[in-house]
């Protein structure tokens, strides 16, 4: 039960498209969020914490028909490993819902029926490109063109990615839509729009976007970029289009006249309704009283002493700091306390990428066996409360966690409990200690506990686990200089062993529970197997001192590089593949057009080939090339004709046997190795000037190389 004096929250991440896995950057997102709420919820603060999948658009219902399945089984099947991964990152939502859900449609259509009667919602007619082989509007991101600036052919509907102009989809030379490759038609068709250029909004959004109270105020990044759209006086918000033609996987717009075609709420409308949807659900499943919420679900809504957060990444901020608070607020309701806004997770320095197969996949991780406490750990140490990009470093990632989780902390109950069970049966206490000491290391303790309390209420996580290594050094040194070996040999010294020993368990208890929010499983087992509590922490147990332990039972281990590696996908048989010639199943040139070579020394690769001197090897001139462009061949299937930049004043053409495996858009910007002095030669479709390194093995797959972030066209590899 909840103190009196304890604040309620409603606190949400941002809802994951149902498109797919989950990459990094939502467990990044997630792993922050469940930290603050699971620091809040051991500070006796009432959490309502909810997430729901974000079903609706068309990407998601052309996704479904290339796939051969309706919208709803294709959400259905993302549901479920959304709800694997979640559990398995130890997220610890008390909701999780669907966008696509009859609570949805209710609030959805309420707040828009809101809305409509404020006047604030507008019928125009616009005209936007339509495809009229699929029979639908197209979104500018299925319209590509040739650039109207620079004539670069193949660029999108929005922006050029040669010279860097944007422009809108009826500038693009020849247009043409991606579905189907047919020239798009201009039609008209009326759309409806939230009018956050009337003035009664734009007014109120600055008001809500200066709210003064402390716990309502952005972050200043968000806040700066938030004034620039309101813009200066007189300049006015764009007024918002939230309809969208049939067919679309939506929610439908009520109240359309009668006989017309079926409307459609645009998913940015329907999406962030969602969350109140999830929240609904909560309430109506018992799970808020379960938690010991009493109040009806629009009772605790309209609760202005309820405290409404929302976690969210850089690139949704103007959805959340203008559409939604509007959204709300015109439509009789509450808005959010605020939005807490993080920045991008970075792999070595580079944007992660699926089309280039950076980054790291939650799922592999999970599924080699790696620890989430790890990452947890890991991307606690790297967050702040600013909108900063976050770097996951392979080598860092070892290194923090095997030298300050393991080294530092696990290690100081490892060695102190070991003595307390052996020579004390487990009892604790600091004979030798003077009262004076003892109260002066309990304002210390109380003292650091307050700093990280006051530090994860301000998100800055990195500061309280650098406070924390800073408090295991201390302990492990002051341990390290009483001998507690030597002193273990001496009878005479057995209440000073008793004191150094109990000294480091009431710390290792303070770091517990200071890093319970982040490292919940293994705080729950130093709680209940370590000190022989029946429940797990809550801050007040920060400068509590424990009376007794139990043996110590192994907490966590350390990383294996080669688990890195395997997660990485830098296992030795992936080099080993790439090493051998394209004959012999590696995936280059124009040998791997041949199937049947292909099957038939497909095994080959995994037998080392006979010996060759360092100075054969030395003879093969590997570079690191740039793919400049990637095009299909006509009349070869398998063929991806690739032009290379190796910093060499003409471009080296090559063919390589890869198309089964990537799209030749998905190359383009590529870094991968080349063998830059194979002899030139003539192909039915040009000559090939060298050959690309890849792997595969007896199965299906080919793996193109790809050199660490840094290296450049040209670089020499050796
Ligand atoms: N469906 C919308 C959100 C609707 S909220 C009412 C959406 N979904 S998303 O799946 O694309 O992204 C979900 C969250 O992950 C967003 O907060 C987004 O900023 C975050 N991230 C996406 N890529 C990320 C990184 N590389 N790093 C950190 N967070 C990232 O947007
Ligand atoms: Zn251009």
């Amino acid at each position: 039960m909840p103190a009196a004096s304890a604040r309620t929250l409603f606190v949400t991440t941002a809802l994951p498209y149902a498109n797919g896995p989950f990459h990094i950057g939502h467990i990044m997102e997630y792993i922050q969020g469940d930290i603050w709420v699971r620091f809040q919820r051991m500070q006796g603060n009432s959490v309502h914490f909810v997430c729901a999948d974000d079903t609706h658009g068309a990407p998601i219902m052309l996704k479904a028909e290339s796939e051969g399945v309706s919208p709803e089984s294709l959400i259905a099947g993302v549901a479920e490993s959304h709800r694997r991964d979640w559990a398995r990152y130890l997220i610890s939502f008390d909701t999780t819902h669907t966008t696509h859900s009859a609570e949805n449609v209710e609030l959805a259509q309420s707040i828009f029926r809101a809305l409509n009667r404020r006047g604030l919602i507008a019928t125009r007619t616009i005209a936007q490109f339509y495809d009229p082989i699929k029979g639908m509007f197209l979104p500018d991101r299925y319209i590509k063109g040739t650039c109207p600036k620079c004539g670069a052919k193949d660029q999108f509907g929005d922006a050029c990615e040669v010279c860097g102009s944007t422009y809108a989809p009826t500038d693009l030379i020849d247009p043409y839509s991606t579905l189907t490759g047919a020239p798009p038609e201009l039609r008209e068709s009326e759309h409806l729009f939230f009018r956050l250029s009337a003035p009664e909004v734009v007014d109120y959004l600055k008001r809500w976007t200066t709210a003064p109270a402390p716990r309502q105020t952005l972050q200043p990044e968000v806040f700066n970029k938030v004034q620039e759209w309101l813009g200066d006086e007189g300049k006015l918000l764009a007024d918002w289009d939230i309809s969208r033609d049939a067919p679309y996987f939506g929610i439908e717009i009520p109240d359309q006249p009668p006989g017309a075609p079926k409307k459609y709420f645009y998913v940015w409308l329907d999406a962030p309704i969602g969350y109140l949807a999830a929240l609904k659900h909560h309430f109506d499943s018992g799970a808020a009283r379960a938690l010991g919420e009493t109040r009806s679900f629009d009772a605790f809504l309209d609760d202005p002493a309820v405290e409404q957060f929302h976690f969210i990444g850089k690139d949704i901020v103007y959805f959340h700091t203008l559409f939604w608070p509007a959204m709300l607020h015109f439509s009789g309701r509450k808005t959010p306390t605020n939005v807490f806004v993080h920045g991008f997770i970075t792999f070595s320095g580079e944007k992660m990428s699926k089309s280039r197969g950076t980054g790291i996949s939650p799922q592999r991780y999970m599924d080699l066996g790696l620890d989430p406490e790890w990452l947890r750990y890991y991307i606690a140490a790297k967050l702040n409360a600013r909108v900063e990009d976050l770097d996951f470093g392979p080598d860092d990632f070892v290194a923090r966690v095997n030298s300050d989780l393991i080294g530092k902390y696990v290690n100081i109950a490892s060695r102190a409990a070991t003595f307390v069970t052996r020579h004390f049966g487990g009892a604790l206490g600091t004979p030798s200690e003077s009262p004076a000491d003892r109260e002066s290391r309990f304002e210390t303790a109380q003292r650091e506990a307050e700093a990280a309390r006051a530090n994860y209420e301000a998100r800055e996580f990195g500061k309280v686990l650098r406070d924390a290594m800073r408090i295991a050094d201390r302990i492990n040194e002051a341990f390290d200089a009483a001998q507690p070996w030597n002193l273990a040999k001496d009878v005479g010294q057995r209440d000073r062993l008793q004191t150094i020993c109990t000294q480091a368990l009431e710390g290792f208890q303070l770091l517990t529970v200071m890093l319970a929010p982040v490292l919940p499983q293994v705080a729950s087992r130093v709680a209940r197997e370590l000190f022989g509590l029946s429940r797990d922490f809550v801050w007040s147990d920060a400068s509590k001192a424990p009376t007794r332990v139990n043996a110590f039972r192994h907490l966590m281990t350390r990383v294996d590089p080669k688990q890195m590696d395997a997660l990485l996908d830098l296992q030795p048989d992936a080099t080993l593949a790439a090493a051998t010639p394209p004959s012999q199943g590696a995936t280059t040139e124009a040998a791997a057009e041949s199937t049947q070579e292909r099957s038939a020394t497909g095994t080959a690769s995994t037998q080392t080939r006979s010996e060759i001197t360092i100075d054969e090897f030395g003879r093969i001139d590997l570079r690191i090339a740039r793919i400049v462009s990637a095009e299909a061949v006509e009349g070869a299937d398998k063929l991806v004709k690739l032009t290379l930049d190796i910093g060499e004043d003409a471009p080296r053409t090559v063919f390589a046997g890869i198309k089964s495996a990537y799209p030749p858009a998905a190359l383009v910007g590529r870094l991968t190795p080349m063998v830059a002095n194979l002899a030139p030669r003539k192909m039915r479709f040009g000559v090939s000037e060298g050959m690309v390194l890849a792997a595969s093995g007896a199965g299906p797959g080919i793996y193109l190389l790809a050199p660490d972030a840094g290296a450049q066209p040209g670089m020499r590899v050796k």
